[in-house]
């Protein structure tokens, strides 16, 4: 249906180098996207060679790389019509453990190059209006296991995204989350391999299963899509019932 088309509209994801990105900057592509993904290190987003995509390696750290990226692309294309603020970084450790250098790189990376990719974004095409879908996660949602500042950056994507929908909406911005629940990606790795745990972790799972990360794909179309043009600060759950369990 063209309802849910996202033919030639012109998505950059970032941390498309692997995982729910990978999945998405393929899914996109596979339906008439141009579509921008980026890895930390350009050896991480070499599988995009011989592809249709464009794979870029910016760093979220960085106060410029985004904001260089966000700005060619308006000057390669005139406009940007989505940005996926995907990339992010995971610690699973007792928060009484957790050190400095730890605090810093997860809020650097989730948060502020999460808010600075959006700042550069409103700023190259505040005139043209724009979409934004940041991808945090359940533990954004209900707090997780050892998981505390992860989750709480989480959080804080949320609510930025809201408030920048009420502030940006008259703009021509629509600014939504997606949270994706357990789903198979190097992100949770070293809790599948623990036969124990990954068995504890479907059984709570009302469905009864691990999510693929292609199954965050169909959320991102929807809201890239003009399905969705009067959704904003909104968020959707993909997780197979497991923030209701
Ligand atoms: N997997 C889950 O169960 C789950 C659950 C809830 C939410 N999520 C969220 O879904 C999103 C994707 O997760 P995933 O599981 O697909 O993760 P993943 O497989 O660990 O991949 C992480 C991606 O982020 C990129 N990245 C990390 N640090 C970066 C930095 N400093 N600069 C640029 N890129 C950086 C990585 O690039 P490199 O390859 O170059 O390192 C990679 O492309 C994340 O926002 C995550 O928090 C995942």
């Amino acid at each position: 249906m063209d309802l849910f088309s996202v033919k030639d509209k012109t998505i950059l994801i970032t941390g498309a180098s692997r995982g729910i990105g990978r999945a998405m900057a393929e899914g996109f592509a596979s339906a008439g996207a141009t579509v921008y993904g980026t890895g930390s290190r350009p050896e991480s987003i070499a599988w995009t060679e011989g592809t249709s995509i464009k794979g870029i390696a910016a760093d979220l750290r960085s106060e410029s790389e985004m904001k260089d990226l966000i700005n060619d692309i308006g000057k390669e294309h005139g406009r940007l019509d989505c940005l996926i603020n995907n990339g992010a970084t995971t610690l699973d450790v007792p928060a009484s453990a957790i050190k400095e250098a730890d605090l810093e790189n997860l809020v650097d990376t989730n948060f502020k190059g999460v808010f600075r990719s959006c700042q550069a974004y409103y700023k190259m095409q505040r005139k043209k209006g724009g979409n934004i879908i940041n991808i945090a996660s359940i533990a954004g949602l209900n707090g997780a296991f050892l998981m505390s500042v992860y989750a709480g950056t989480k959080a804080a994507i949320i609510q930025m995204g809201n408030s920048l929908a009420v502030e940006w909406a008259s703009s021509g911005f629509r600014i939504n989350a997606i949270c994706p629940g357990f789903t198979e990606t190097d992100m949770t790795a070293s809790i599948r391999k623990n036969d124990e745990y990954a068995s504890k972790i479907k059984e709570i799972i009302p469905m009864r299963r691990i999510g693929k990360p292609d199954e965050m794909l169909g959320a991102a179309v929807f809201l890239a899509s003009d399905a969705s043009t009067y959704v904003t600060g909104s968020t959707i759950v993909v997780d197979g019932g497991l923030a209701r369990h």
